[in-house]
């Protein structure tokens, strides 16, 4: 896999997915989300309601 990181780096994220439910029931909030935020950066996260923003900060919180 493609390194796309290095030590300027304050956040990572490599092939994210996050699936809400379970079955008949699923709602794929992030699929193979990858991207990284570097240091002393700003980042404005932008998209219509239900695109995943907050899913996206969850995940990348940790
Ligand atoms: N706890 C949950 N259970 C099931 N589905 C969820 C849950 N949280 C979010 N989702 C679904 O995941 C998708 C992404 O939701 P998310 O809340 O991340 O979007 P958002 O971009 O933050 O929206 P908004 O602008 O309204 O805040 C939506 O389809 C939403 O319905
Ligand atoms: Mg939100």
């Amino acid at each position: 896999m493609h390194n796309t990181g290095n030590r300027t780096d304050a956040v990572r994220l490599t092939a994210v997915r996050k699936v809400y439910g379970r079955r008949d029931n699923q709602v794929v909030a992030l699929d193979d989300v990858t991207t990284r935020f570097g240091r002393g950066t700003f980042t404005a996260i932008m998209g219509p309601s239900g695109s995943g923003k907050s899913t996206l900060l969850q995940c990348a919180a940790g």
